[in-house]
């Protein structure tokens, strides 16, 4: 089935009988909101192996939800675990002082996009990053009404969820939220299937703050902050056109907006540069990570201007945020990234992208294929001018590659995406294809 890899490798059915045990204590123990599509149990990680376990060998395209962008336990990145766990596990930065904790912030400072110094609030995930921005955009503005965008995902506590609006099952429940949120479309305007260009579509966002928002309903002089995703995950793995965010950052400096760069999926080499923003050419005066950051250990980071971090000692604070195991490893981390991960992202996400292109030229099921570096999307629809999502087409897409041995994660309401560790192979990646493109052809007939 694949090229000269001899792997995925199934011995058993599944779930298999290990994993049936863990499902059924999982149901009985565990809360029912997570939104687990098909029934893998890891037993170990390698690279961009999985074996469950039952000794089951899967390709892994999630990374965990494009979290292990260093793949599964890189050596670097274990040995630099181990070696702070064998020094202290914890402190806590809040109280107290730990070099690795502004060693880190230096080199995040040293990788943000744009010049001028920065500071770094830590955390222990995206939710609690971008709870951090909220607070500070505030705090610092002294303004209190925020624009996110339609389709964009932040995160799940109470602040991220208000900024959040890619599906509304995430809401409700839960209102009311956190008020002073106003969403507008994002880059594309309302009758477009994403890339399927209209030419107002460049302008049409950004004009629409300025003209209808700003004039009708929203005094921009009381807007702290814009929350951008520089390419929405969750929402479906859409790119906005070119010229979107540059626009927007324009906007932005016109009314002393603050413009915060939520890259906590696309950062960390995911898109083929160490952040999204470099693809845009801006220069976000927040942005906010997680993910990626630590190949797997929790960590969140809050990266602001250095006048705009200016809030008073007690303002805001995490007693496990900057944990010295978790830096430990985000140092390690942007090591590998910067030794040559972040240029094979770029690398096999322009071969990846072409394999997938190859495959929409021969299944009517692909709509749009888009991303970029290993952020990849594909759009599945029932027709060619793609009116009708294929959604129930897609979740049967990922339980038969699944079947096969192969990780994929769904976003939006009818995309696949493919985010495998950044160490993936021509052949890995060749394999992967083979996978899914018998299987797409077993979905359409
Ligand atoms: C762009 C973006 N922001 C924020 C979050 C929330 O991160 P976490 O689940 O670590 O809270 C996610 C998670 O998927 C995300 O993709």
């Amino acid at each position: 089935m694949t090229a000269s890899i001899d792997y995925p490798k199934l011995v058993t059915e599944l779930p298999g009988p290990k994993a049936q045990e863990v499902l059924a204590k999982d149901k009985k123990f565990i809360s029912p909101s997570y939104t687990r599509g098909y029934p893998l149990v890891i037993k170990k990680g390698e690279g961009v192996k999985v074996i469950d376990v039952d000794g089951n060998i899967f390709l892994d395209f999630t990374a965990g939800i494009a979290v292990c962008n260093t793949g599964h336990r890189h050596p670097e990145v274990v040995k630099a675990i181990i070696d702070q766990a064998n020094a202290f596990l914890h402190m806590s930065g809040t109280d107290f002082y730990y070099a690795i904790q502004s060693e880190l912030a230096e080199k995040l400072a040293a990788i943000s996009p744009g010049i001028g110094d920065r500071r770094v609030f830590y955390s222990n995930s995206g939710a609690e990053s971008i709870e951090a921005a909220l607070k500070l955009v505030r705090y610092h503005t002294k303004r209190s009404r925020i624009i996110s965008f339609f389709g964009s995902f932040h995160g799940r506590t109470m602040g991220a969820l208000s900024l959040s609006a890619s599906k509304s099952i995430h809401e409700k429940g839960f209102a009311p939220l956190v008020p002073g949120i106003t969403h507008v479309p994002y880059g594309y305007c309302y009758r477009c299937p994403y890339n399927l260009k209209h030419p107002e579509c460049d302008t049409f966002c950004v004009n629409w703050i300025r003209e209808d928002l700003f004039k009708r309903a929203m005094p921009p002089e009381e807007v702290a902050a814009v929350f951008a995703e520089p390419i929405q995950g969750e929402g479906g793995y859409i790119v906005p056109p070119a010229s979107f965010h540059e626009k927007l950052q324009d906007l932005c400096r016109e009314f002393g907006i603050l413009y915060v760069a939520d890259e906590i999926q696309t950062g960390m080499g995911r898109t083929g540069k160490m952040m999204a923003c470099e693809h845009f050419g801006i220069d976000p005066d927040i942005f906010t990570l997680a993910k990626g950051i630590a190949s797997g250990m929790p960590l969140g980071a809050m990266v602001a201007r250095h006048d705009i971090m200016d809030w008073a000692p007690g303002s805001h604070a995490s007693t496990f945020g900057g944990n010295p195991v978790s830096c430990s490893a985000a140092l390690a981390t942007i090591k590998v990234l910067e030794d040559g991960l972040v240029e094979n992202a770029a690398v096999m996400g322009d071969y990846f992208k072409k394999q997938l292109l190859a495959c929409q030229a021969e299944n009517a099921l692909i709509g749009d294929v888009r991303g970029l570096g290993l952020m990849l999307g594909v759009e599945l629809v029932k027709d060619r001018e793609r009116k009708t999502k294929a959604i129930e087409e897609r979740d049967r897409l990922v339980n038969a590659c699944f079947k096969k041995g192969l990780l994929l994660l769904g976003c939006g309401e009818n995309s696949v995406r493919f985010i495998p560790g950044l160490i993936v192979s021509k052949e890995e990646i060749d394999g992967a294809m083979a996978i899914f493109h018998e299987t797409l052809r077993e979905i359409e007939t």
